[in-house]
């Protein structure tokens, strides 16, 4: 099929090549024309397992291109993707800003008919709201069927999630376009819901805001453990071999970040003021987690009255590992604290982008974990990067001003800090106290 994908984020992007990947012919549109010179190169804009073998293959195979150039590939298309950003306003409502900037350029364009699918996280009721968009731009009725799309995948894992998720969702409404709908997704072989625009935009919410729901109850029964002397993780695994909870999102930790679930529960409980249905759980799950993630301080400031002249290692800027991505991440509401109360920050990422020496130029950032160790008073591990796993405990007790990890993602071992006397505080895993 010829597909149109307007937008070359995250979720634009990996929607073209995987579609691309599938035998369609894709043009991504994208303004930046930095970004539109990069991907024709074979340069992913984004770090994703996977991504940059995937988009030369399909560079290669002319199946995929990039440009800055929208009514010729509107007019081009059968299916047009809109993936542009609908990130939160200051009131926690979302910003459809781009969504209908996007479909008034479109509408320019709508030559023949053609299926629009919101790829977008929207509020519920946005489906409507773009035909009637369309249809108030002069857009005949017969041109265009208005389909929403959610994308359920994980930032690192999305090309495995594209091609191998649990589930596809398609609100339509004309049979026709669920026709089409149903021939372009049927080759991945995925369990299709169809149902209505509507359900098809509350399930992306929902979806969100459970596993966010999910993460602060463990986080909540975390710290609980390590007042009465329990382990989380055998709490978590036997929670987990129950059926009706699954294993999967009871990992406990400095809380949850990123650029889906901070935005989508704020957006529900927004979503839900409108229609009178207070969202009480997901109000809950929001403050566990702002709370949660500057723990780590509340942790320093209990070990010293004063951390001002201070130096803090946090390992781990990004939100989660195998990502680049700095959104929300818990790293930087635990930096700005650390700030606030004059400390100084050394830092070590694998993934360390620009963005963050640009917004933070004062910390101290450094390519490897024993450098950042130097000098310093306190480790927090921020993100679960496996090669933290393997921190030389000798040399963080040899060389360290003080040897006081704060293990914000439970990577090490509790038995090993006792072992070499390292002050050690875990997420739901106990402490010990160093000498
Ligand atoms: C999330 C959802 O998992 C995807 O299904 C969804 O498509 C996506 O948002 C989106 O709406 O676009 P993502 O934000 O990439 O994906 O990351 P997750 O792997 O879900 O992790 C989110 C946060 O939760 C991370 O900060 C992670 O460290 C934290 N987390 C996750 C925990 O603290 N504990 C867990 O057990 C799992």
């Amino acid at each position: 099929m010829n597909i149109c994908v307007i937008g070359a984020g995250y979720v634009g992007l990996i929607t073209s090549v995987s579609f691309a990947k599938m035998g369609n012919n894709v043009i991504c549109v994208e303004k930046n024309i930095e970004k539109v010179d990069s991907l024709n190169n074979a340069i992913p804009t984004i770090y994703e397992e996977g991504l940059d073998d995937l988009l030369i293959d399909c560079l290669e195979n002319k199946a995929i291109s990039f440009t800055n150039e929208l009514g010729d590939s509107v007019k081009k298309s059968d299916i047009i993707f809109i993936a542009v950003g609908t990130p939160s306003l200051d009131n926690g409502e979302v910003d459809m800003s781009q969504v209908y900037e996007c479909i008034n350029e479109i509408s320019k364009y709508i030559n023949r008919y053609k299926v629009i699918v919101n790829k977008s996280t929207v509020p519920v009721g946005s489906q409507n709201y773009v035909k009637n968009l369309l249809t108030k731009n002069g857009v005949p009725r017969d041109n265009f069927d208005v389909i929403s799309n959610p994308e359920f995948l994980r930032e690192g894992k999305a090309l495995y999630d594209f091609f191998y998720g649990d589930k596809i969702v398609i609100g339509y409404e004309s049979q026709k376009s669920k026709n089409i709908m149903n021939l372009l997704y049927k080759p991945f072989n995925i369990p299709i819901i169809f149902t209505n625009p509507e359900t098809a935009e509350l399930i992306k919410y929902t979806s969100n805001a459970f596993l966010s729901t999910k993460i602060s109850f463990i986080n909540e029964i975390a710290n609980l453990c390590n007042k009465v002397g329990a382990d989380v993780d055998t709490v978590a695994l036997a929670l987990g071999l129950d059926k009706r909870i699954s294993p999967e999102f009871l990992k406990p930790g400095i809380g949850y970040g990123g650029s889906c679930f901070p935005k989508d529960t704020i957006g529900l409980i927004s979503i839900g003021e409108k229609y009178d249905c207070p969202f009480e759980i997901v109000k809950s799950a929001v403050s566990v987690n702002n709370k949660q993630r500057i723990i780590p301080v509340d942790i320093l400031l209990e070990e010293y009255d004063d951390i001002k002249d201070k130096t803090i290692t946090l390992l781990g800027l990004t939100f989660k590992s195998g990502t680049d991505d700095i959104r929300e991440s818990p790293s930087l509401y635990i930096i700005e604290e650390l700030l606030k109360k004059g400390a100084s920050i050394n830092a070590y990422d694998p993934m360390v982008s620009d963005e963050i020496k640009e917004i933070y130029p004062n910390i101290n950032y450094f390519d490897n974990i024993k450098d950042s160790l130097l000098e310093s008073e306190c480790i927090i591990i921020c993100t679960d990067w496996e090669e933290f796993k393997g921190i030389d405990l000798d040399f963080v007790k040899d060389n360290m001003k003080e040897a006081f990890i704060i293990d914000g993602r439970n990577m090490l071992s509790l038995d090993e800090a006792k072992k070499r006397n390292i002050t050690y505080y875990s997420i739901g895993k106990g402490h010990t106290k160093g000498c």
